[in-house]
This record gives structure tokens, C-alpha cells and sequence, in this order.
């Protein structure tokens, strides 16, 4: 949540500033706002409610005097409603500092009182959590003449997670930042810097990117970056290389990034399963400095939220039925705050696209004070979750920007089952032929999912015929209840339509009281021909549903004839083991949220009051 940007150097800092917010935009998009040194040395700032495209207009219409020290911020509003009064920058030292902010300042409201009492005269412009430290900021810089300590000194004093951004009329070409559980990464260009969010903020302009550890202050001008941790000890940080570019961060061509996403499902599982299967068997290279306690673990427990929990719940059927270890799958922030039974036997693994998601860091955080193995599996490198586990799968999806998760979905569900099938081939528990027949369709499935995409046409017509809907079920069982549940959030959270995905054989327990005549269902048939297929059972919930009127909706193996009598439409999958359906069954239904919220004029990249990365609690 939040989007931040900075940049010293020798260019336009509104051009770069603007750039970079564009491609953080994801991160919230309830106002924008940019804070650059004009060449007269003066403050100049510009921010608005409402999405980037405002500011962008009211830059083109009135633009800056514009300098090559500048800061930039996207916001997703926590503390105070999306007006203009709220949007970042906030300025202290008497308008001659400006300063952002990704998280929420805690105790804001003692430090405001704190600081009132000793400065009276002091006046507040916005309701945010933000202004406090812009104000703390200016007064320590006023007295001691040094950005890098004054915040140094201020960070010292607030609770909570929060990077922050500031820069002084002061001082030209310097720009300082500091990271307590937000993130913030630095970019290094030829005679410029940048920081940002993460890499996209300046993937524009330089693919060479540094880490900031947890606690660290950096201040960063055209030629220097100088890091120190919050008692003022110098830092060497982490340097890396980010494995994609710009290109692969814009639409390209595609009317939105999500429609672009969906389309690269294929390639996020091919790339996730690259050099890991090594002679016909996994073998996880960042797994294997755990391998010993792998062999020994009690239980494992996955936890993620969202999209990265349903992809959790399909790694336990794998896991458990792969290497017979137990495995219970928990949302991150209901974990952590019930005093959850954890030793060294358990292995946590976390699961996060961004890898920045708050509640999930802070449960690692408790899972690693707690003595539990961690692992994450994470789509963003150098990200805080990945820094904080014991070893990290990343996922290779490329950047995702749509805030709905949709290639990351196939990416994570990816990991876990190479996670499981390392497991099991570590801890003896499967076939050496039966592991080779599981890797050999592995890795076949990009080319089935491929062959999914290509019902795009049909699905779109489909959408178009249901914008008047006002309620969605979606069945599944076993491997499908978490596709049933994975197509309800994305239809909530794209087409703002009331949607419940249910485990097919509980319909009888309730939810079939829900049915009535033209009630449209969605229902994830598995294959009749896969082994243990609980085919038979499903088909006699359709007919269940049928029965009281409902609108079957099908996703199932092409040709399968028990279903077509009874249902009003088939969306056609290819065969796959009962473990690998999902992977295939959930792209209709992520097909069909962007086309029924795309049908009724909805922006599908940046659904209302969401964000893609939510770094707060
Ligand atoms: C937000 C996004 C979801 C995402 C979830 C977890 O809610 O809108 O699309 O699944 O966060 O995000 P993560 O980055 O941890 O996978």
C-alpha cells in the first residue's frame, strides 16, 4: 500500500517521478503527489485526490519548474479519507522539508500531542498519521543541520511499519529514506539514484537495485548511496540484478495488465519449474540447505492471504498426499494472533506474490521467534518476507501489476508442488516412477493451460450475458473447492458482484438453500477419467442444483458427456491428474471476473478500494 518514489541526479525529477508512480501505482490509487527542488532552489509540490492520471493532467495544464531532486507518492489511505489536504508529500520545518510515507505511524496521536505541547504554534494541514513525522523531521533537521540524523533521531521515536522519504530546500541532490517493515529498494544509474517501493519504481532507468535491510536509513545522492542501520552503524547492503525490464512491466498492447497477466499463466508455471527438475527429479536448489530438517519435520503449516492462501490450500492436498507430512493451511493474520502451537519440527512457508504483504511478514516474524523452519515462496525478489525466511522459492511469474493475482496464482501453486514433490523425494514417500510420471505432466501443463486461453471468445460472451447478475456460486470439491473459492474472490473483487465459492459436497448442509430458479452456479467437474475422480459425485450436485432451478455453469474435461444433459453452458479443459486440474480450471473463471467487470465499465487493473501490495495490518 502506498507507492513511493525518489530520485537525485542530473534529470527531470517530474518525468522520473511520474514514471515511477505510474508503475507503483498498483500499490494504491486513492491520491498522488510529487515534491521537487525547482533551479531557484525552491519547494515546489503538487498533489491530488483520485488516481495519478489527475496529477498528470494538472502537471500538463501548469507544469513545475522542475529540478533533479525530487520525491513521489501513491497513496492507499489509511489514516484520513482520500482528499487533497491527505495525499503526500506533508511538509515540516515550515514548508522547507518534504516528506512521505508507506505504512501507519502507531502512535501518531501521542507524538502529535508531544509535539503541540512543546510547539504550540505548530499547524496541521491533513487528518494523516504522515504530518506528525513531517513535522518532527523539520524540527530535528532545524536543529542539527544533518537530514540523515534528524530522521535518524525521529525514526527512533515512532511505532508501527513505515518507510519514509524526505528531502530539504536545503539541500539539493539528496534524498533520505528509512525502512521499519515497508519496503524500500534503491537504484543505482550513472550520475543519478533512485529509491523506490520496489524495483518497477525506476526499472525505466537501471535494472542494477540494491536491498535495504530492516532498520537501515539511506541517503542517496547522484553519485553516492550511504547506508546505516538506526543506531548509526555503517551497512554494506545487498546488491542485485532485477531478472526482468521495463517491457515486461507494460501492457503491451493488451487492453489492461490483468488481460496481459492471465494470458502469461503458461509461462509463470514454465518459468517456476525451470532448473528444478534435474535428470526427471526435483531438486530445489534453495531448498536444499534445509534438506536435513526437511527429512525430519512434524507438520508443516502454509499461510499466505487472499489469492496466495487458495494457492496454500491446494499445496496441502499435494503435500500431504506427496510426502505424507501433515499440513494445515492458515490466513497470515489469524495465525499469528492465536497463540499457534510451533517448534522446530514445523516448517512454516509463507506464501506471497509481493512479498511485502504485512500481516504475512509478521507472521513469519512469530514463526521464526517461535523456533519453526521457514520458507517463503515469493514472486518480487529481495523482498522483506523473503529476507526474513530461512530459504526462499521464488516464483519466476515476471512482474505482476494488476492487483487481482492471477499468473502468480499458477506460479505459487507451482512452488508448492515442487515443494511436495522435493519433500517427498527427500523424506523417501513416493515412487521413483510415480514422481517421474507427476514431473513429466508438470511440466506439460503450460501447454495445456495455453489451450485453455484459447475459450477467451466464448468466455467474454458469456460475461456479457450475466452483467445483470447479482449473486455467483461457485462448487468445487477436493482440488476444485479452492478453485471454487479462488473464482468467487476475484468475481467480488473485480466485478463487485456477491459471490460464494463452496466445497461441493456441503451444498447439502446449507448452501442449497440458496438455489433458486435461474441462480447461476459455476461448478468444477473433475475428470472422469483421473484416477480416485470424485467425477460421480459432483455430477449428482449439479443435478442436485438443476433440480431447484439453478444456472449450471461447467468448467470441465472436454467430452465429458455426464455433464452436458445438465449443464446450460461447458467451458472446455483439457485431461489432466486430479492434482493438476486446478491449474487449468481456475483460468475461465479468472477470464470470466475480467470480462463481466470489464462488460459493466470497470477498471479491472485498479478495482475500487483495493491494493495489490497491503502493507498494513
Ligand atoms: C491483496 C491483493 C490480492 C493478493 C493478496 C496477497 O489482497 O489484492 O490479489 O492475493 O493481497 O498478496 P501477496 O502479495 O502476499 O501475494
Amino acid at each position: 500500500m502506498c507507492g513511493i518514489v525518489g530520485y537525485v541526479g542530473n534529470g527531470s525529477s517530474v518525468e522520473v517521478l511520474l514514471g515511477g508512480l505510474k508503475r507503483l501505482e498498483y500499490r494504491g490509487y486513492d491520491s498522488a503527489g510529487i515534491a521537487v527542488l525547482d533551479p531557484r532552489g525552491e519547494l515546489a509540490v503538487r498533489k491530488h485526490a483520485g488516481k495519478l492520471g489527475i496529477l498528470v493532467d494538472e502537471l500538463d495544464a501548469v507544469p513545475l519548474s522542475d529540478g533533479p531532486t525530487g520525491i513521489g507518492h501513491t497513496r492507499w489511505a489509511t489514516h484520513g479519507g482520500p482528499t487533497d489536504a491527505n495525499a503526500h508529500p506533508h511538509l515540516g520545518d515550515d514548508g522547507r522539508l518534504a516528506l512521505i510515507h508507506n505504512g501507519i505511524i502507531e502512535n501518531f496521536a501521542e507524538l502529535r500531542e508531544a509535539l503541540l505541547a512543546e510547539h504550540p504554534d505548530t499547524v496541521f494541514t491533513s487528518e494523516t498519521d504522515t504530518e506528525v513525522a513531517a513535522h518532527l523531521v523539520g524540527n530535528a533537521y532545524r536543529a542539527s543541520g544533518d537530514l540523515t540524523e534528524a530522521l535518524r533521531e525521529v525514526v527512533q521515536t515512532l511505532h508501527g511499519a513505515f518507510t519514509l522519504l524526505v528531502m530539504h530546500k536545503d539541500l539539493p541532490g539528496v534524498v533520505v529514506g528509512a525502512r521499519r517493515n515497508s519496503p524500500l529498494v534503491i537504484g543505482l544509474g550513472e550520475g543519478e539514484n533512485f529509491l523506490g517501493s520496489d524495483v518497477a519504481a525506476f526499472i525505466e532507468h537501471t535494472r542494477n537495485a540494491m536491498a535495504i535491510g530492516q532498520d537501515q536509513i539511506v541517503t542517496i545522492t547522484p553519485d553516492t548511496v550511504t547506508v546505516i542501520d538506526f543506531d548509526g552503524n555503517p551497512v554494506a547492503p545487498e546488491a542485485f540484478t532485477v531478472e526482468w525490464d521495463a517491457s515486461a512491466a507494460d501492457k503491451g498492447g493488451w487492453s489492461s495488465f490483468m488481460a496481459k497477466e492471465v494470458t502469461e499463466g503458461p509461462d509463470a508455471i514454465a518459468n517456476t519449474l525451470l532448473g528444478r527438475v534435474v535428470d526427471g527429479e526435483v531438486r530445489v536448489p534453495e531448498l536444499e540447505v534445509l534438506d536435513d530438517e526437511l527429512a525430519t519435520i512434524e507438520r508443516i503449516v502454509l499461510i499466505g492471504c487472499g489469492t496466495a492462501a487458495y494457492s496454500g490450500l491446494l499445496g496441502k492436498y499435494a503435500i500431504e498426499r506427496w510426502a505424507r507430512v501433515p499440513v494445515e493451511v492458515e490466513l497470515s493474520h489469524e495465525f499469528r494472533y492465536r497463540d499457534p502451537v510451533l517448534n522446530d519440527r514445523t516448517l512454516v512457508v509463507s506464501i506471497s506474490q509481493s512479498g511485502e504483504t504485512m500481516d504475512t511478514l509478521m507472521a513469519v516474524k512469530y514463526a521464526t521467534a517461535e523456533g519453526a523452519r521457514t520458507v517463503s515462496i515469493c514472486n518480487t525478489q529481495g523482498a522483506t518476507i523473503a529476507r526474513e525466511s530461512d530459504a526462499v522459492v521464488y516464483t519466476h511469474a515476471g512482474p505482476e501489476i494488476a492487483v487481482a493475482s492471477t499468473k502468480a496464482f499458477h506460479a505459487q501453486v507451482t512452488a508448492l508442488y515442487l515443494l511436495g514433490l522435493h519433500l517427498a523425494r527427500v523424506r523417501g514417500t513416493l515412487a521413483a516412477d510415480e514422481a517421474a510420471e507427476l514431473i513429466a505432466e508438470l511440466s506439460g501443463l503450460p501447454e495445456k493451460l495455453a489451450s485453455v486461453l484459447e475459450a477467451h471468445d466464448s468466455i467474454r460472451e458469456l460475461a456479457h450475458w450475466m452483467t445483470d447478475a447479482r449473486s455467483v456460486l461457485f462448487l468445487g470439491r477436493h482440488v476444485g473447492y479452492p478453485i471454487a473459492l479462488e473464482g468467487a474472490l476475484k468475481l467480488k473483487e473485480l466485478a463487485y458482484i456477491h459471490a460464494e465459492g463452496f466445497a461441493a459436497g456441503e451444498l447439502k448442509h446449507g448452501p442449497i438453500a440458496l438455489i433458486e430458479p435461474g441462480q447461476p452456479v459455476f461448478v468444477i467437474v473433475p475428470s472422469p477419467r483421473a484416477e480416485d475422480s470424485l467425477h460421480a459425485k459432483v455430477v449428482s450436485n449439479i443435478q442436485e442444483i438443476r433440480a431447484r432451478g439453478a444456472r449450471v455453469l461447467a468448467i470441465a474435461e472436454q467430452g465429458d458427456a455426464a455433464v452436458l444433459p445438465y449443464a446450460d453452458v461447458v467451458i472446455p479443459i483439457p485431461l489432466a491428474t486430479t492434482m493438476f486440474e486446478p491449474l487449468l480450471a481456475i483460468t475461465p473463471l479468472h477470464l470470466f471476473a475480467m470480462e463481466l467487470a470489464s462488460a459493466k465499465g470497470l477498471d479491472v487493473d485498479q478495482p475500487r478500494n483495493l491494493a495489490k501490495s497491503v502493507t498494513v495490518e
